[in-house]
C-alpha cells in the first residue's frame, strides 16, 4: 500500500507558517491584502473564492471581495484592476477564472500588475518562471512541488512525467519540476502510447480532466503520483484523474482527491500575498536582517 501524501496536513503547516509571518508583519505595521474578484455566479468558482477568503481570515491576510453579475462589460472590469493597480495598500489581486465567454481572460490577465500578480498567470511571470528569475509561481504547481518536498521525495535526476498541457498546471508545473533538476517529459491527449510514456515515470502528476482515467497500467511500481483532478464518478461522487483504489496497490506514494493536491493550491496563494509584499519593497530590509 502506498504512502499516502496528506495535503490537507501539508496545506495547515503552511498556512500556520504564513499567519506567524503576517503576524511577524503586523507588527511591523505592514498589513497583507488580497483582492479577489468573481464575476457570475459559477457555483464551482463560488465554493473556490469563498474558500479563498476563508483561508485569508484564518492567516490574518486581508480580503476584498468583488462581484460582477454574469453580463458585466469587460471594460468595467478591466478598470476595477486599474484601481486594484494603483492601490498602495492591495498586494495581490484575483481574478477568479473561467471568465463569461464574452470576455478575453488573457487581456484581463494582462491588465493585472505583474507584482500583484498572485496567481502567477501574467505572461511576464510566465516568462520570469520559464528562465529561472523571480516572479510569482501559479498556486497549484508550487503545492505539488511541496507535497513532494514535505513528504520526503527527492525530485533531481528522478524521471518526472506531467499529464497535461494547460497554462495553469501542466506547463508551469513542467517547468518547476525542471528547475529541481527533474528529467521532465510533458504528456497530452496527442501522446502515442501514454501508458509506455507515463510508466517510465518515478513521479507521476496527472492533470488530464478525465475521472479516474490513469489506472494502475500506466504507474511504474513504486512512482510518486500526484492527482491534480476534481472530477466527479459514475455515482457522482468526487473523484481525481487516478483510479486511486487501483493505483495505491501499485505507487509508492499518491495524494488523495479530495485532500491532496487542492488545498494546497489555496495554501500557496496565501503565500504568494507575502511574497507580493516582499516584492513590492514593503518590508524594510534593514529591519528584516535585524531579526534574522
Ligand atoms: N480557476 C481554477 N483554478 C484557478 C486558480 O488557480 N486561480 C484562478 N484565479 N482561477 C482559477
Amino acid at each position: 500500500m502506498a504512502q499516502i501524501i496528506n495535503g490537507k496536513l501539508i496545506s495547515q503547516a503552511i498556512k500556520d507558517e504564513v499567519k506567524q509571518e503576517v503576524e511577524a508583519l503586523s507588527g511591523q505595521g505592514i498589513m497583507v491584502t488580497l483582492a479577489v474578484v468573481q464575476v457570475g455566479n459559477d457555483p464551482a468558482s463560488t465554493v473556490y473564492v469563498n474558500n479563498k477568503k476563508k483561508a485569508c481570515e484564518y492567516t490574518g491576510i486581508r480580503s476584498l471581495s468583488y462581484t460582477f453579475p454574469e453580463n458585466a462589460k469587460q471594460e468595467e472590469l478591466l478598470s476595477l484592476i486599474q484601481e486594484l493597480n494603483s492601490r498602495e495598500d492591495v498586494n495581490g489581486i484575483l481574478v477568479q477564472l473561467p471568465l463569461p465567454a464574452h470576455m478575453d481572460a488573457d487581456s484581463v490577465i494582462e491588465a493585472i500588475s505583474p507584482v500583484k500578480d498572485v496567481d502567477g498567470f501574467h505572461p511576464q511571470n510566465v516568462g520570469a518562471l520559464c528562465i529561472g528569475k523571480p516572479g510569482f509561481v501559479p498556486c497549484t504547481p508550487a503545492g505539488i512541488i511541496e507535497l513532494l518536498k514535505r513528504s520526503g521525495i527527492s525530485i533531481a535526476g528522478k524521471e518526472c512525467v506531467v499529464i497535461g498541457r494547460s497554462n495553469i498546471v501542466g506547463k508551469p508545473m513542467a517547468l518547476l519540476l525542471l528547475r529541481e533538476n527533474g528529467t521532465v517529459t510533458i504528456a497530452h491527449s496527442r501522446t502515442e502510447d501514454l501508458k509506455t510514456v507515463a510508466g517510465r515515470a518515478d513521479i507521476l502528476v496527472a492533470a488530464t480532466g478525465r475521472a479516474k482515467m490513469i489506472t494502475s497500467e500506466y504507474v511504474k511500481p513504486g512512482a510518486a503520483v500526484i492527482d491534480v483532478g476534481m472530477d466527479r464518478d459514475e455515482n457522482n461522487k468526487l473523484c481525481g484523474d487516478v483510479d486511486f483504489d487501483d493505483v495505491s496497490r501499485t505507487a509508492g506514494a499518491i495524494t488523495p482527491v479530495p485532500g491532496g493536491v487542492g488545498p494546497m493550491t489555496i495554501a500557496m496563494l496565501m503565500k504568494n500575498c507575502l511574497h507580493a509584499v516582499r516584492m513590492q519593497g514593503k518590508v524594510d530590509p534593514a529591519r528584516k536582517k535585524q531579526e534574522g
